[in-house]
């Protein structure tokens, strides 16, 4: 293969940050190393639910600047007292956002004593309660809620903390480290001291105070030391720790095989609980979790539910390396730890269960979510340049776009040189806080491959376009290849470079076999680095059909004009069984987007045969594993849809998208219904991945037979809940006769209330069923829920299942074009805005992704964002979002 042509970039090499200066955005280029540096860290909490008393004692020196004053941060604080080297101190003053101390010797111990309401805080950020339980949540800027201090990634300390609660109700205290002391104290109350030998920022650490049930079991290090873990629940819920321990410790042991780093505290700590914003935290050696995932059992979670506390486990212990021991320099390097740490969890579940799968459900995330969000007004780098409110930055970019910029590192060195870069960027940096051009400098050094290139993908924002041409000559028997890559202005950069997009890429004959592309290899990665580029391959005997981006070899769109054939071909035969999902994704949105203009031209929506008879090869295959049958029966959502479009018709989208799956479900009844006979299982109930996939595949037809023989699948869905002896099968019984309307949908749902009313993780499937239900009254339904006896306001989980499904995943109706569903999230957003700021920017997403709207639309979101944006005390989390997305 040699590269015959290629077009110089005239590379413009400044990106202006279009977004007028806002006083509030805070600037990666302004990034300036603390002068004054912490040594330790004291802390004594004396906890009470509205007059927690916190005494910090710590001891700090100045690195630089002659007397320069120090200012701390502090949110939301009561100050009782202040004293440097135990006297009484008086010159300071209190500031937005914190405190500034004046006149200060070069080295001292400060003693601040603060006093917080837990009880008050609903906002989940600093110390709060959670049902009965006291618990912390200091990332990203958490820390502030709790005491005066360098809250900032690069200040590490050596941390102690000591906790007095009641010890009835709290018989727990914990923190990160290990337990040095404890005693009784006065008026029922107790202590517990713990000291953390590794020096960490202040958003690692934790707090906990409560009393549960304890899971207690250990782990032995391929050195040898024994390590205690012990997992901590509401009391009652034992039985559902069994699957969080187990990934724990199958964290733990590959974390060794894989990577080569083990665990270095004695205790390794996780705590459950029922109010948190996010999925969980990685404090040193005290995670705390949402109780979504930790708790399981067969008869409460699905094998989804399993899958997600499998992955959640491993993420938050890979992080002890990747984010604990090498930490963030300043926030704007939060992919180095997130980016890293997802694609650590990715490849953990890949190797325990199934690669294509996993593969298939990490790339949906980036087409369903993240293609929207760089193409949206919040568009940024997976290292922004600019924030304004840091928690609006956890996001599928950093995350998600984040691994797969890891992923592609991945690609261009191979397994080998990837981990000598690891284990040179663990050698170089253990018990640093660093950035993400260190990162990529250790596996430069490590592998001697040129990445500076590559490395735009950390400051350029967006999703390149790749269009793809070919040509074969019968003269010379050659095949030439073309790539143009574009990269379209996004909201936050106008100026764009070409980027280096590796292009994992097999090329097919006419009998489906993979043509030798030299070596005896039939896969080869390309490199993609300019604008457009040409590739020969010569010696072939006809032109090929390509295989191209390989396993997602890039977070790119691409397009080539596939045939029908063609892509049939794919499905049938190319060798990487992704990319045969990714060849019926194509042949879908193809008819998709063919159909939306159907109807847009007044003509009745049609499928060609090729298509039904392409996905009836799949569905019957006996070769293929039934786990990639159903995913390749399960399409891009209306939301991803989308982005298949320069301008959004919401009404076509929904109507084509139907008509194409009721054709399947039509189309293929018999299939679906031999199919559901074939993959039931009669054993016990196992998460395992071969179960798993027998499940996944029988659900999927069942959800397909509801739309064709109502009467068949309400039989079918009434037999399987009865049978059923888990929650998978529960719930798949469920979905069809949810989606199907079937007759028994109002009985099953209800019997399903009154089993599980109790239990709000369990009751947020219903919640989400409920809100995803495709009716005119799908609004007063509800306002209903609301006053559900499971359903409570302030308890995140619940908020995301009933209106974050609705406004995510029932997108024709929020969308619908008397603009109630816009009033309604506007209305929630109010409600939420002063109690959970986090919960309620993180549920605003759909109404900010609205550029390729049709006028209409627009016009009614733009008032409810102003109505918004006109509300007193509206927090800096939806400012930020809400003024971007007026501006863009
Ligand atoms: N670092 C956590 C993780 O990825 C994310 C997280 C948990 C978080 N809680 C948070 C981020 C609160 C911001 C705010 O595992
Ligand atoms: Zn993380």
């Amino acid at each position: 293969m040699t590269q015959v042509s290629s077009i110089e970039e005239n590379a413009d090499e400044s990106n202006h940050n279009d977004i007028t200066k806002n006083p509030q955005e805070k600037h990666l280029a302004d990034y300036k190393p603390s002068d004054y540096l912490i040594e330790s860290l004291d802390l004594v909490f004396d906890l009470f639910d509205e007059n927690t008393i916190v005494k910090a004692t710590t001891q700090i020196n100045r690195v630089t600047g002659d007397n320069t004053p120090l200012f701390l941060f502090g949110d939301n604080l009561v100050l009782r007292s202040i004293l440097v080297n135990d006297s009484a101190f008086t010159d300071y003053t209190l500031v937005e956002g914190g405190i500034e101390l004046f006149n200060l010797p070069t080295s001292f111990v400060l003693s601040i004593e603060t006093e917080l309401n837990p009880l008050a805080n609903k906002a989940f950020e600093g110390l709060y309660k959670s049902g009965e339980a006291f618990c912390t949540q200091c990332e990203a800027e958490g820390f502030r809620r709790i005491t005066y201090y360098l809250d900032r990634p690069d200040i590490l300390a050596k941390f102690s903390t000591t906790i007095s609660a009641d010890k009835t109700l709290y018989p727990s205290l914990l923190s990160n480290g290990n337990r040095v002391d404890q005693g009784d104290l006065a008026d029922g109350r107790h202590f517990v001291k713990w000291i953390d030998p590794f020096p960490k920022p202040a958003y690692l650490f934790a707090l906990v105070a409560g009393q549960f049930d304890c899971l207690a079991d250990s782990f032995v290090t391929k050195s040898g030391r024994t390590v205690a873990l012990e997992l901590f629940v509401d009391k009652g819920n034992l039985d559902k720790t069994a699957h969080a321990m187990l990934s724990l410790k199958n964290s733990m042991t590959w974390d060794e095989e894989r990577f080569n780093l083990e665990y270095d505290l004695d205790i390794y700590m996780i705590v459950a609980v029922d109010f948190f914003n996010m999925g969980a935290m990685e404090n040193k050696g005290l995670n705390v979790f949402n109780s979504k995932f930790v708790l399981a059992n067969s008869q409460s979670a699905t094998d989804q539910d399993y899958l997600g506390i499998e992955a959640v486990i491993g993420h938050e212990y890979f992080h002890n390396w990747t984010g604990n021991r090498i930490t963030c320099r300043d926030w704007f390097q939060l992919s180095l730890k997130e980016g890293l740490t997802v694609f650590r969890d990715q490849e953990f579940s890949s190797d325990m269960g199934s690669r294509t799968v996993n593969r298939i459900a990490n790339v949906k995330i980036m087409r369903n979510h993240q293609f929207a969000e760089d193409a949206g007004p919040m568009s940024h780098p997976i290292r922004p340049a600019s924030v304004m409110e840091m928690n609006n930055f956890y996001t599928v970019t950093v995350y998600d776009k984040g691994s797969e910029v890891i992923r592609m590192l991945h690609t261009l060195l191979g397994e080998q040189k990837f981990q000598q870069g690891m284990a040179l960027y663990v050698e170089r940096h253990d018990g640093q806080a660093v950035t993400c051009d260190d990162f990529v400098a250790a596996m430069t050094d490590a592998s001697g491959i040129d990445l500076t290139l590559f490395k735009r993908w950390y400051s350029q924002s967006g999703t390149p376009n790749v269009n793809i041409t070919d040509h074969f000559d019968t003269n010379t028997n050659s095949y030439q290849i073309t790539f143009k890559q574009k990269n379209l202005p996004t909201a936050d950069q106008k100026h764009k470079q070409p980027l280096h997009i590796p292009v994992d890429i097999e090329l097919l004959d006419s009998e489906g076999n993979a043509v030798d592309l030299g070596h005896g290899k039939t896969s080869k990665v390309l490199s993609l680095t300019q604008k457009e580029q040409t590739f020969v391959f010569d010696n072939l005997k006809q032109k090929p059909v390509p295989c191209l981006f390989r396993g997602f070899s890039a977070p790119v769109k691409y397009q080539y004009a596939y045939s029908d054939e063609q892509l049939l071909h794919l499905i049938s035969y190319a060798s990487d069984e992704f990319s045969r999902w990714d060849a019926g994704q194509i042949l879908f949105n193809k008819y998709l987007v063919k159909n939306v203009q159907l109807q847009q031209a007044g003509n009745a929506f049609s499928l060609p045969t090729l298509f039904i008879e392409a996905f009836k090869a799949v569905l019957t295959s006996d070769q293929l594993d039934p786990a990639l049958i159903a995913d390749m029966f399960e399409f891009i959502s209306e939301n991803g849809a989308m982005e298949l479009f320069e301008a959004v018709d919401i009404e076509a989208i929904h109507a084509a998208r139907l008509f194409i799956l009721q054709q399947l479900a039509e189309q293929l009844q018999s299939e679906f219904v031999a199919v559901y006979h074939q993959h039931q299982l009669t054993a016990d109930y196992q998460p395992k991945t071969e179960d798993i996939a027998q499940r996944k595949l029988a659900n999927c037809a069942l959800s397909y037979i509801a739309k064709s023989d109502s009467k068949l699948a309400n039989e079918l869905v009434l037999k399987q809940i009865s049978r059923a002896n888990n929650m998978t099968d529960h719930l798949g019984a469920l979905l069809a006769a949810n989606t199907g309307k079937l007759a028994c949908r109002d009985a099953v749902m209800a019997d399903f209330d009154d089993k599980w009313f109790e239990n709000g993780l369990v009751m947020d499937k219903w919640f989400a069923l409920q809100a995803s239900l495709s009716s005119e009254t799908i609004l007063a339904n509800i306002e209903t829920l609301f006053n559900h006896r499971s359903f409570d306001y302030s308890n995140p989980n619940r908020l995301r299942a009933l209106v974050g499904t609705f406004v995510n995943a029932n997108s024709y109706y929020f969308h619908a074009i008397d603009g109630s569903g816009y009033v309604f999230l506007t209305d929630q957003l109010i409600k939420l805005n002063s109690q959970n700021p986090q919960v309620a920017a993180r549920l605003i997403t759909p109404l900010i992704q609205f550029k390729r709207l049709d006028a209409k639309r627009v016009a009614l979101i733009k008032t409810q964002l102003t109505r918004l944006l006109a509300i007193d005390n509206l927090s800096l989390d939806l400012f930020e979002k809400v003024t971007k997305a007026l501006a863009h």
